[in-house]
């Protein structure tokens, strides 16, 4: 018998509690073990609930029980996660998370005092829910040098996106479809504003190149900018827009972004759509890998946390070794990445074409049907600090999106 402790009984808690009642006979035999939910840990009360009388409010009753083994923390935040989580691996428990705030901020001193306790930190469900990632980079990746990632690994945020698109829904409409459904974050800024996504591709960065990539040095851009007519003109062009996050290395040099990208009809990343992620791992020999599945909601993530606790399980007296320095990685700014940029300007396109093709050479001009007043238009790949340089003598500009073209060899 292993007991287990659950902090945080919300949508992901409430899943995990679920997943481990209804498929109780399976896990027990996949485990090897019976796994037993001995303590519930909220604020809150929940009369009349299956864990009313497991339900505890004080952390030290759980810290204090011998009995427990494997915590799973999915409360969410910083504090009091951490100190919830740091007094449970040095009092010799395994620990089980989905909080990627959590290992954004300190994932490498929790695996190391895992590792010096021999029990595991595991944190499957950190990153695109319920889709097996962090585990394939750990081990089933790692014999070829990792050179790129770049996926989609906010939920929330391609809900919204193919929501406005494809059902023509009001972004507020579609937000709070997503908190309804149980997507988004407690305070879903942090999906809107990429700072989620952020915190996803530093933990899958930082695990591929070995070295601690702070989440505070990637640039980040989200959606908030993105309107109804902007996805009018992706439609028009055969694109649709996605927060793209990426990471990559080349000669020597680290980069890493989070931002919105228009993205062509044939590329693999313009059919996911609503809560799904897919996630693109390319390797020096092994080529692309994909990853693809629910990437937010009480089940599917529920189902992560449970396979993180069945492999803690699994390995009661033995540390899964994971290698993620405590040393961080620089990280070169985006100045020099080369990319195509669709830009959004007022006025009338014959009286404004020459003043545009003055600053950036031969471009692609789009115009939407019935609208006279603004009009669009693509520039060839030119370096992100060029393409400043050159927006910046362009009056009236509404707005401006990356254009996804060159990706994996694969796609
Ligand atoms: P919720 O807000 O639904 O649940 C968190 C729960 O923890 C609430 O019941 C909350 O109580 C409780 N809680 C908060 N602080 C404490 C505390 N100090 N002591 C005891 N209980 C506390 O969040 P989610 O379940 O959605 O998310 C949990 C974590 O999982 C987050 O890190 C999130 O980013 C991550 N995650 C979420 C996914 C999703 O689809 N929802 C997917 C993947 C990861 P109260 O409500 O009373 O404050
Ligand atoms: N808010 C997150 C998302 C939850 O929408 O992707 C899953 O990490």
């Amino acid at each position: 018998m292993i007991n287990i402790a659950v902090l945080g009984y919300g949508t992901v808690g409430s899943g995990v509690v679920e997943v481990i009642d209804s498929n109780n006979a399976s896990i027990n035999r996949k485990s090897g073990n019976d796994i037993r939910i001995k303590y519930v840990l909220d604020l809150r009360d929940f009369p009349g609930d299956r864990v009313e009388k497991i339900l505890v409010h004080d952390f030290d009753i759980i810290l204090n029980d011998p009995e427990v083994k494997i915590v799973v923390e999915v409360m969410g935040g910083v504090e009091p996660a951490y100190t919830f989580v740091k007094k449970s691996l040095l009092a010799g428990k395994s620990v089980c998370t989905s909080n990627k705030e959590l290992v954004a901020t300190h994932g490498p001193e929790l695996i190391r005092i895992a590792r010096q306790n021999n029990i595991n930190f595991l944190f499957e469900a950190s990153v695109g829910g319920a889709i097996p990632v962090i585990r394939p980079i750990n081990s089933s990746l790692t014999a070829d040098p990792i050179l790129e990632i770049k996926g989609i690994l906010n939920g929330t945020t391609n809900y919204i996106l193919t929501q406005m698109d494809v059902e023509g829904w009001e972004f507020d409409k579609a937000l709070s479809t997503a908190q309804e459904l149980g997507y988004a974050e407690r305070n879903p800024e942090a999906d809107i504003e990429g700072y989620d996504a952020c915190r996803k591709i530093a933990i899958l960065s930082s695990l591929a190149f070995g070295s601690n990539v702070k989440f505070e040095d990637i640039y980040t851009e989200g959606i908030s900018k993105i309107t109804a007519t902007d996805i009018r003109y992706a439609k028009k062009m055969g694109y649709a827009i996605k927060l793209l996050a990426s990471s990559s290395v080349e000669n020597g040099r680290y980069f890493a972004m989070v931002a919105p990208f228009m993205v062509r009809s044939s590329h693999p990343l313009y059919s996911v759509s609503g809560v799904y992620n897919a996630i693109f791992v390319r390797g020096d020999q092994i080529g692309d890998v994909m990853f693809y599945g629910s990437g937010a909601g009480k089940l599917p993530t529920a189902c992560a946390v449970v396979a993180d606790v069945v492999d803690a399980a699994k390995h009661i007296d033995k540390h899964i070794y994971t290698f993620w320095s405590e040393e961080d990685l620089h990280l070169t700014g985006i100045g020099d990445s080369t990319r195509s940029f669709f830009v959004r300007v007022s006025g009338n396109r014959a009286e404004r074409e020459d003043e545009i093709t003055k600053q950036f050479g031969e471009v692609k001009f789009i115009e939407l049907d019935g609208v006279s007043d603004e009009f669009g238009f693509v520039t060839k790949p030119l370096a992100e600090k060029t393409f400043e340089e050159h927006l910046k003598n362009i009056p009236n500009v509404i707005g401006r999106i990356r254009m996804e073209e060159k990706l994996n060899a694969g796609c």
